[in-house]
């Protein structure tokens, strides 16, 4: 037997109709906000992923699956969205009319080490803003995110948001943390004192326990904001307030990706980050592109499912509604005709595939969760008259051949 890989699941069906809720969720929140879907490849240059992600972060040091083409030319499967959309956002000058709206669902690719709610595949909605460098951006965006947690029954996921800073007081701040780390000698990690000089700001993103309880008394980016910085997050704060969304602010929050410039958030559920971003001014022109301002974030599905069953929200699934079961086998074509019938009125059916006898069809039409059974037997066949039992209570509704649709439609009303 093979096995699914470590780190990754199959979506299997009972299972499914989770991940349509999601996605349906994602598709109408996204239209309510004028933002249109985008796909890329599963994978990109490996260049593309060192420029934006950087190369001193966990996500491209470790956790990138990078292989060799044929020609030799290395490739990565995307361990994130946001850098395969900006590439092909600029590749296909989709900034020419700004701003641009684009959200994407797909599978992302990290190799972790598993445990729970960390997988080598995970599934992200992600959102991409593109144009704007005003506060209402951000707020634009988290309002989405919100209206799409709501929409999935969340009232009560904590947002905690910050800001970075920019490059000019990100300077001034990664020289007070440098100085810093250098201070407090060898009680950190072996990968703290290796980002301790090429990118201190990665420090303050370490798992390692020991590391964090060090990092509460280090500079805090806050006490170095320039004035620009600072008015920005206080009108993207102010932003939140005037649209109803609470936050914490978490001086700490920094987030494990480069690129981010100013605001940063997640969505907790505890420890766990359901939903994750910030605003990235920077990375159009890092890949080549004009300076474009930009703001997005990430949703793990797999935790938004984990997450919202630990809460005891439901998600929808819609029960098939008539099994056609034959009671003897002279039956069966009229069977597949009914079925057909009810089909091309927009009504799901089915009918046994399997010769099955007449109990094995409603045990099975039971365990699939039809809500009627039909049955079709001599009788039947000559009169035309048909009867509709009701699973749920075992009541039966007259039915006619000629009035399938309707009546399947008025059957209980
Ligand atoms: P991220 O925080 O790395 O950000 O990932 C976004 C979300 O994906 C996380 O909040 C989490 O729910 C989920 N996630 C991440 N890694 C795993 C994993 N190993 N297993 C399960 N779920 C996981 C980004 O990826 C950015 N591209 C977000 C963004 C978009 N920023 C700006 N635009």
């Amino acid at each position: 037997m093979i096995n699914v890989p470590k780190g990754t699941k199959d979506m299997l069906p009972a299972e499914s109709h989770k991940w349509q809720a999601v996605e349906a969720a994602a598709k109408k929140t996204a239209a309510l906000y004028n933002v249109k879907q985008i796909r890329t490849p599963v994978f990109e240059s490996a260049e593309l992923f060192l420029r934006s992600i950087g190369d001193s972060t966990d996500i491209v040091n470790k956790e990138m699956y990078i292989f060799e083409d044929k020609r030799g030319r290395k490739m990565a499967l995307r361990p994130e969205g946001t850098a395969g959309v900006v590439r092909s956002v600029l590749e296909n000058n989709l900034i020419e009319c700004l701003p641009q709206k684009l959200f994407y669902i797909e599978g992302v690719y990290r190799y972790e080490q598993p445990q729970a709610g960390r997988y080598r595949e995970h599934h992200q909605f992600g959102t991409e803003f593109f144009g704007s460098e005003l506060p209402c951006f951000e707020v634009e965006l988290l309002s989405m995110a919100h209206t799409f947690l709501r929409e999935i029954g969340f009232s009560d996921l904590c947002l905690r948001i910050n800001t970075i800073g920019c490059d000019k007081c990100r300077a001034e701040f990664n020289a007070a943390l440098r100085e810093f780390l250098r201070g407090v000698g060898d009680v950190i990690c072996a990968d703290c004192k290796r980002r301790a000089e090429i990118n201190p700001l990665r420090t303050l993103d370490c798992k390692v326990p020991s590391c964090r309880e060090v990092y509460k008394n280090a500079p805090k980016i806050s006490d170095f904001l320039c004035d620009d910085c600072k008015a920005h997050h206080a009108a993207v704060l102010a932003g939140l307030d005037a649209a109803g969304i609470k936050y914490v602010e978490d001086k700490n929050l920094v987030r494990g990706l480069d690129y981010y410039t100013r605001t940063v958030f997640e969505f907790c559920d505890g420890n766990l980050a359901v939903l994750g971003g910030g605003r990235y001014d920077g990375l159009c022109e890092q890949l080549g592109g004009k300076h474009t301002p930009c703001v997005g974030f990430g949703c793990g599905i797999e935790r938004l499912i984990a997450a919202a069953e630990s809460r005891g929200i439901e998600f929808a699934d819609a029960k098939p509604t008539v099994y056609v079961a034959a009671q003897c086998d002279g039956a069966r074509c009229e069977c597949a005709n009914i079925v057909a019938k009810l089909r091309e009125g927009g009504i799901s059916a089915e009918t046994d595939l399997m010769g099955k006898s007449l109990k094995a069809q409603f045990k099975y039409a039971d365990r699939q969760g039809f809500m009627y059974v039909l049955t079709v037997g001599e009788s039947e066949m000559c009169s035309g008259a048909l009867k509709l039992k009701r699973m749920s209570d075992g009541q039966t509704f007259d039915v006619g051949r000629d009035t399938l649709v309707a009546d399947v439609e008025n059957a209980g009303k």
